[in-house]
Formats: structure tokens, C-alpha cells, sequence
């Protein structure tokens, strides 16, 4: 298992439409495994696959069930494979103010449906459906939205989001450089290895 790198905005693949699985195999299990690791690493209660790199249709989750009681353990859904998802039903409105590790140090109220129904499928391609609300719910429309190359900024109003990406960009100034150096290289040298 290996931790992957998150790549944060303004990285190209957050704004990529990811293609469906379709080989459900050990290649894509060692992938899952390392999205697992990576999602537990970096504290989070969802991961897409485009935010480690990988524009296909996949995200895991592990959200609390038990967030804001007095309970000391911690309750969580238990880690969840999702692939090839599909919301096949929504109802009500929620407000909830969601964090995404492609952006860090932003929070922001976002709106979405309190009920959902999913269809998806697990690691050995196998149909499955759930139905979520709450936080569940949240998670579930986050990372589906992300692989449809739509972040949650994407859902604030554009006076929001103006004022919420300038504080972004003006408190990570050197994640952003940094990562935009890092790709300039990788590009460099595959051009390298092609010609
Ligand atoms: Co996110």
C-alpha cells in the first residue's frame, strides 16, 4: 500500500469529467487500497479518484454517523468503495458546512439534497444501492461531484466564491507553486521519455 499524492486546486484533473470503470481487476484493488490509505492519512471522510491523480469514476468514504453527540467513540459508515455511481434519488435541502482536502483551510455552507438513493458498484463489479441522508448524503454528493470535474466551490453563489478563492489563494500562495513545479518537471521529463 502507498500514499498517493492530493492534488489541490487549481490542479487540471479537479476540473476533469472521469471515465466509467470498466476492468475490475488487481490493478484496480491495489488502486483502491491506496485511496484507502491515503484517505486515512489525510484525515478525510471522502476521497475521488481524480484528487490523487486518477480521472476514473471512484470515490471512498468513512463518514461519522455520530458527529455532534456526546458519545466518545467515534461511529463512522465503515470504509465504502464506490464506483460507477449514480444518484438515483434526492429529496429535501440541507445545509452543511463541507471542507475538501483539494482545498485546504476552506470551509464553506453548501446546499444540498438531505436524501439520497445510489446506485454503484463495489471492487468486484458487483450492483449495489444505498440510501443515505445527513452527512452520508453530503459526502456522497461531494465526491460525485468531483467526478464530474465540479468542486464545491463551484456550488457557492459567484459573490462567495470570489471572496472565498481569493483567502484561498492568498493562504496557499506556496502549495499552489509548489505543486505547479512539480508538474512542469513531470511533463518535461515525459516529453523526454517520448522523444
Ligand atoms: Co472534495
Amino acid at each position: 500500500m502507498a500514499v498517493l499524492d492530493v492534488v489541490t486546486f487549481p490542479h487540471p484533473v479537479l476540473k476533469q469529467k472521469c471515465s466509467e470503470v470498466t476492468r475490475f481487476d488487481a490493478d484496480l484493488h491495489q488502486f483502491l487500497d491506496d485511496m484507502a490509505e491515503t484517505m486515512n492519512e489525510a484525515d478525510g471522510i471522502g476521497l475521488a479518484a481524480n484528487q490523487v491523480g486518477e480521472a476514473l469514476r471512484i470515490f471512498l468514504m468513512d463518514v461519522p454517523t455520530n458527529r455532534g453527540s456526546n458519545e466518545k467513540e467515534v461511529k463512522t459508515t465503515g470504509r465504502i468503495e464506490v464506483i460507477n455511481p449514480k444518484i438515483v434519488g434526492q429529496r429535501g435541502e440541507m445545509k452543511y458546512e463541507e471542507g475538501c482536502l483539494s482545498f485546504p483551510g476552506m470551509s464553506e455552507f453548501v446546499t444540498r439534497a438531505a436524501e439520497i438513493d445510489l446506485e454503484y458498484q463495489d471492487r468486484t463489479g458487483a450492483a449495489q444501492k444505498l440510501t443515505a441522508k445527513g452527512l452520508v448524503a453530503v459526502c456522497i454528493q461531494h465526491e460525485l461531484d468531483h467526478l464530474n470535474g465540479i468542486t464545491f466551490v463551484d456550488r457557492l453563489s459567484p459573490f462567495k466564491r470570489k471572496i472565498a478563492m481569493r483567502e484561498y489563494l492568498r493562504q496557499n500562495q506556496d502549495v499552489i507553486e509548489d505543486q505547479a513545479r512539480r508538474e512542469k518537471l513531470k511533463a518535461r521529463r515525459a516529453q523526454q521519455n517520448v522523444g
